[in-house]
């Protein structure tokens, strides 16, 4: 029996994970965490009986411990720690929408716990130090977004040495054929072909999210950034593809369901009975492959900037991204100004290498900033 802890379990990840474990046999949830939303947790802990859960932010806290007598309710970031050090899990999926917990997954890493990542912003603000935890350890960390899904998969057995690049692709998000001048938050939170929480969408809106998930892929599969290209590719059926030194390529293809890599990263190695319908290539129309605008979207600049300055820069443009997308969803901040405001953060930063603790407290340091300028 594999004994799993999901953190984000009430978000669309979290969600998904839920149900393809409910399908899986062999697999129980142990631990569940989520941020404010206190009345799915409860529920989702009333059917999956995990034997602890944490709420990270305090409000509604003694309301689940009333409600739940029979669990453990931890809280904070802590929560996550003692839920790690004693739930007996053996993976844990990170499914949270801001790089919180890592000190949890830290731990999860010295524990050797397989840890499946949905959350870039972790790789994007502490890649360097997480990594070569993983490595110390000998832990494996498996990618749960579909395009590093698509690239892992595509380089199972295959050399380093023989990978000329890799090419994520992105579905353009929900601006791609219009302007992104006067628009407001309801357009950008539909996106045209996945169902995500509101902080991704704006990204994938914005492109940062592709930008995150290039200094995600370089710290995952060691690549510099003039190995990691992107591709707008609007049907979002080809998830990423591998260049090899001799021309080649190979594409992942499958149904845009975040079912899929989520099940690969639970059970990688093995491919058990698909949790949703497979592909018909026979009813696909066209797949077409396209540059990205660089003036329509300066945040991937940004993030290759990031990048390829290093130390901290990451983290700051994360938290700075983050920042600027809260406020965008409080509608304090116009949708244009979003890269705009990131580039200030970015410009004022000394670049410093270090710790976790000094990233986060970069990453404090860009927040204020973001406040600051905005009011
Ligand atoms: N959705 C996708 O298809 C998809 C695909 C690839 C990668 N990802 C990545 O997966 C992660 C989660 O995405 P999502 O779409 O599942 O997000 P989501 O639906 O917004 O869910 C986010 C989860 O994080 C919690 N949360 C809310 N505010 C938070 C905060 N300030 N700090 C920490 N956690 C907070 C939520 O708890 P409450 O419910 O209690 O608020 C929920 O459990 C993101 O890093 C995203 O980039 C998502």
């Amino acid at each position: 029996m594999k004994k799993v802890i999901i953190l984000g379990s009430t978000g669309s990840i979290g969600r998904n994970t839920v149900k393809v474990l409910q399908r899986l046999p062999g697999y129980r949830v142990v631990g569940l965490a989520a941020y404010a939303n206190h009345t799915r947790l409860a529920s989702q802990a009333k059917t999956l009986r995990p034997k602890m859960i944490t709420l990270l932010s305090d409000k509604g806290y003694s309301a689940m411990k009333k409600a739940l007598p029979r669990v453990k309710v931890l809280s904070g970031e802590l929560g996550i720690l003692e839920m790690v050090e004693h739930a007996d899990a053996d993976i844990i999926v990170c499914a949270l929408s801001r790089s919180l917990g890592i000190a949890g997954i830290m731990r999860a890493i010295e524990k050797r716990m397989r840890v499946c990542l949905a959350t870039k912003e972790i790789l994007v603000s502490f890649g360097d130090v997480v990594m070569a935890h993983v490595k110390k350890y000998g832990a494996e960390l498996l990618p749960v977004d579909s395009e590093h899904s698509a690239v892992y998969q595509c380089l199972e057995g295959k050399h380093k040495k023989d990978v000329l690049q890799i090419i994520l692709t992105a579905s353009g998000g929900p601006l791609l054929h219009r302007s992104t001048k006067n628009v407001r938050k309801r357009d950008v939170l539909k996106h045209p072909v996945w169902k995500m929480g509101a902080k991704i969408t704006v990204d994938s809106a914005t492109m940062m999210n592709k930008g995150l998930e290039v200094i995600e892929a370089h710290h995952l599969f060691s690549l510099p950034a003039e190995k990691i290209k992107v591709v707008i590719h609007p049907q979002a059926l080809c998830h990423s593809l591998v260049q090899f030194t001799d021309g080649s390529m190979l594409a992942h293809i499958s149904t845009p369901d975040m079912k899929l890599p989520i099940q690969y990263a639970l059970t990688a190695p093995l491919r058990l009975a698909p949790p949703v319908p497979s592909l018909d290539i026979t009813k696909v129309a066209s797949m077409t492959f396209l540059p990205p605008d660089p003036r329509k979207f300066p945040c991937l600049g940004l993030a290759y900037a990031a990048l390829r300055i290093g130390k901290s820069m990451p983290a700051v443009l994360n938290a700075a991204n983050e920042e600027a997308v809260e406020l965008f969803l409080q509608e304090r901040l116009p949708f244009t100004q979003i890269p705009t405001v990131i580039k200030k953060i970015m410009h004022k930063h000394t670049p410093k290498r270090g710790g976790i603790e000094d990233y986060i407290a970069y990453e404090r340091w860009a927040r204020t900033m973001v406040r600051e300028f905005v009011a």
